[in-house]
């Protein structure tokens, strides 16, 4: 047994009181979103109503989830907490690293041998501190979660952005930074703006061709990608129950594409059945015995606009297979008019690749679906024209259908089994020919298909569809066949015609294993040695970084006046930087190079003021930190919008940065700046950021007085000898101002101060 039980039993315990609590405070029925949100507040029981879009609420998260790519600077950052041990059960799951190229062992063992360092490092600081350790091989993240830890009511936080898949069993769960992931894991709060809810209703029942990939296909079309920012999105109706809590997954995972916070469905049979199908009975009895906390209330499903933000309704009897994209999956086409679409849009008819599972779509019930179309391929005498390729989510799917022969089926058909990994879904796909960048397409059953996600190539037209649509067009080898109305000519010559996909939710055998993969932590870590090499490329261990020295910051030489979007990506790139991820000096080399200079509008050129050369930005801000100089970087409006990577706030304090003064700020970065005790000012007249000059050295006066709601002062001298004072204002509360004066807040959870 892998999950927590006693911890799921004093949480359900806590439900019925703070559920009542809450009633009351917001003074009507409940959702089950706010339900789950009330019940984890971390003060305890609800005293307040808070306001959707706009309070901030402290809550408590049930559980921790980490990749392999962004556990390594959350783990790295939580060694510097100085904690024993985790405060809330967590895991690490090794996934993002193996690339596919030719199947699943040889890919398998090459990527242990390429990334040991890294496994190993991640393998024993989870050992020392208490973290679950899935080994690479053991799956992908979410599918390994939803199979082990999700449940409903609980709430996670994961740092990847599909954590949401465990929505799919009832979990508020919500992708994050490595440095949430920190804070949660050293016992402290973890803050969130309190979502707005929008509510999806699903009527009638699935048949055919259609499966639970179509329901979010159909729902990104009507939301798009930015509709559910900032929201949380409930499923609730007849159709909700039908659907299988693997399908409900499938549902919620693919919400991140709408932007959602995340996505939810309440407890009902299907999720029991799952449970139980996954040795979890033990869990399904204590859910049942507090069911009706674990949905929304009765009349908030009756009448839901009056209590959802927005409202969407779907006849699931009358939807359509879809296919999104290609290059956004927002893009949706119901199968009927695809064909004409990729015509008229001149699209690669020829499909090369079709792809199934990932996190996404890897369920017994999608590979059984996807199968029984491979068998048809065989007996109907048609041999896949495409390539075809199969990503088991997890050990425990892959062996299952092993044992009940579908991997062979596929094989029949031509199709290769690859690691239980991300591979392709995330660029790890050594696919043969694509630095050609040819034009071409390729569909999955993942779901991202952003230009050159997969496989680099910007010409690759990925789409987007269910496993079962996915097989079909790669038996046809053609993205105009529609497999509900077409036939296809076999090896004898004859017309045939493909049957509507059958498959099992779940294995009738059940669900069997010989080695999931799992490493439990040892009970007593403090012998545990971490391992870092001290010439590792790709590893790091932190430094504490210093104290405020107590006075007003004088002398520092502006580093950059960036224009316009500056974004994470800008301020810390990803792409081939992802390998340093691990190592702070390394990845430092990539600090604000896709920031755009004010004055010569050039990408990673400034001037060192220290010769008056120009430069690349990291080298130049190294040249000041040799020589003790602190730098500001001045920026545009939403500063550090993007993803909540906190390498964009821990690399320019790394390198001596001092403070950063924009015109506003994207609000994670904000945070993520204060977390490592760096000053985030905003100019409270934004004009002045017009009165920057390139030569300027500043004083950030005030500092001794650092007070809440209390502006700053910023003197810049400019190189004619002139000066200007300017008003700067923060958002400091009085616990963060500690943070900023300690260096750090996690030299304060070291220090046992928070
Ligand atoms: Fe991995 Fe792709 Fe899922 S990168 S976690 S399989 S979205």
């Amino acid at each position: 047994m892998v999950f927590d039980i006693d911890m799921i039993k004093s949480l359900y315990a806590e439900f019925p009181q703070r559920i009542a609590a809450a009633r009351k405070v917001v003074g009507k029925p409940l959702t089950l979103t706010e339900k789950i949100l009330y019940a984890h507040l971390s003060e305890g029981t609800p005293t307040k109503g808070h306001e959707r879009g706009v309070s901030y609420v402290d809550f408590k998260p049930d559980r921790v989830a980490m990749q392999d790519a962004t556990a390594q600077m959350a783990l790295l950052q939580f060694m510097q907490a100085g904690k024993s041990k985790v405060a809330v059960p967590s895991t690490v799951h090794c996934d993002h690293l193996i690339q596919a190229e030719i199947g699943a062992s040889i890919d398998l063992a090459k990527a242990k041998d390429k990334n040991k360092e890294v496994y190993d490092f991640l393998s024993s600081v989870s050992n020392k501190y208490g973290l679950g350790f899935w080994k690479p091989g053991a799956g992908i993240i979410h599918q390994v979660v939803l199979e082990n830890y999700a449940f409903p009511g609980g709430m996670m936080i994961g740092t990847d952005s599909h954590t949401p898949n465990a929505g799919g069993l009832g979990m508020v769960a919500i992708g994050v930074g490595g440095a949430d992931a920190c804070d949660v894991m050293a016992g402290l709060p973890w803050e969130l703006k309190f979502p707005k809810l929008i509510g999806i209703k699903l009527t009638g029942k699935l048949s055919g061709w259609t499966s639970a990939k179509d329901v979010i296909l159909k729902v990104a079309g009507i939301l798009t990608v930015k509709g559910g920012t900032g929201s949380i999105v409930e499923y609730f109706g007849e159709g909700a129950r039908s659907l299988s809590a693997t399908g409900k997954g499938t549902i919620c995972n693919m919400g991140a594409e709408i932007g959602a916070t995340t996505s939810i469905f309440g407890y009902d049979e299907k999720s029991e059945a799952y449970l139980r199908g996954t040795s979890r009975a033990e869990i399904a009895d204590l859910a049942n015995g507090i069911k009706e906390y674990l949905t929304g209330d009765e009349e908030v499903y009756a009448s839901p606009e009056k209590y959802f933000d927005e409202v969407i309704e779907l006849n699931l009897s009358e939807l359509e297979p879809h296919i999104n994209g290609p290059f956004t999956p927002d893009l949706a086409w119901p199968l009927s008019k695809f064909a004409a679409a990729v015509k008229e849009n001149n699209w690669p008819e020829k499909l090369e690749v079709g792809l199934i599972g990932s996190c996404t779509n890897s369920s017994y019930e999608d590979i059984s679906r996807a199968a029984s179309l491979a068998q048809q391929a065989v007996d109907k005498k048609l041999k896949a024209k495409s390539e075809y390729t199969i990503t088991p989510g997890s050990e425990q799917v892959r062996f299952t259908v092993d044992r009940d022969g579908f991997l062979q089926i596929f094989e029949n058909m031509g199709g290769v089994v690859l690691a239980n990994a991300c591979g392709p879904c995330i660029g790890q796909w050594a696919r043969h020919g694509a630095e050609k960048q040819e034009k071409n397409s390729i569909i999955t059953s993942f779901n991202r298909n952003f230009a050159k996600r997969a496989d680099g190539n910007p010409n690759t037209h990925s789409f987007v569809a269910s496993p079962e649509v996915v097989t079909a067009l790669a038996i046809a080898g053609n993205l105009t066949f529609n497999p509900m109305t077409d036939t296809l000519t076999n090896e004898d010559g004859e017309q045939v015609k493909l049957d509507e996909p059958a498959g099992l939710e779940l294995p009738t055998k059940g669900f069997a294993v010989e080695d999931a993969g799992y490493l439990a932590p040892a009970e007593d870590g403090s012998k545990v040695q971490v391992k870092v090499a001290s010439d590792s490329e790709r590893l790091q261990l932190l430094e504490p970084f210093k104290a405020w020295e107590g006075k007003d910051l004088t002398g520092l030489k502006l580093l950059i006046k960036a224009k316009g979007k500056c974004t994470t990506d800008h301020i810390s790139m990803a792409g081939p930087w992802l390998r340093f991820r691990g190592h702070l000096d390394n990845i430092s080399n990539n600090l604000l190079i896709g920031a755009v200079n004010f004055f010569n509008e050039a990408t990673n050129k400034v001037k060192n003021q220290l010769d008056g050369s120009y430069g690349e930005v990291p080298a130049v801000q190294r040249q000041y930190k040799l020589h003790n100089i602190g730098t500001v970087v001045v920026g545009d409006e939403n500063y550090g919008e993007g993803s909540s990577r906190e390498h964009a706030a821990m690399e320019p304090r790394f390198l001596g940065v001092r403070a950063i003064i924009v015109k506003s700020f994207a609000r994670i970065h904000e945070t993520n700046l204060k977390k490592q005790g760096m000053l985030g000012l905003t100019f409270a007249n934004p004009q002045d950021y017009d009165l920057i000059q390139e030569d300027d050295n500043i004083d950030i006066v005030g500092l001794e007085s650092f007070a809440p709601g209390k502006p700053l002062a910023v003197v810049l001298h400019h190189s004619d000898g002139s000066e200007d004072k300017i008003t700067v204002n923060h958002t400091y509360n009085e616990g963060q101002i500690e943070w900023f004066k300690a260096g750090s807040a996690l030299n304060l959870v070291k220090e046992g101060l928070i």
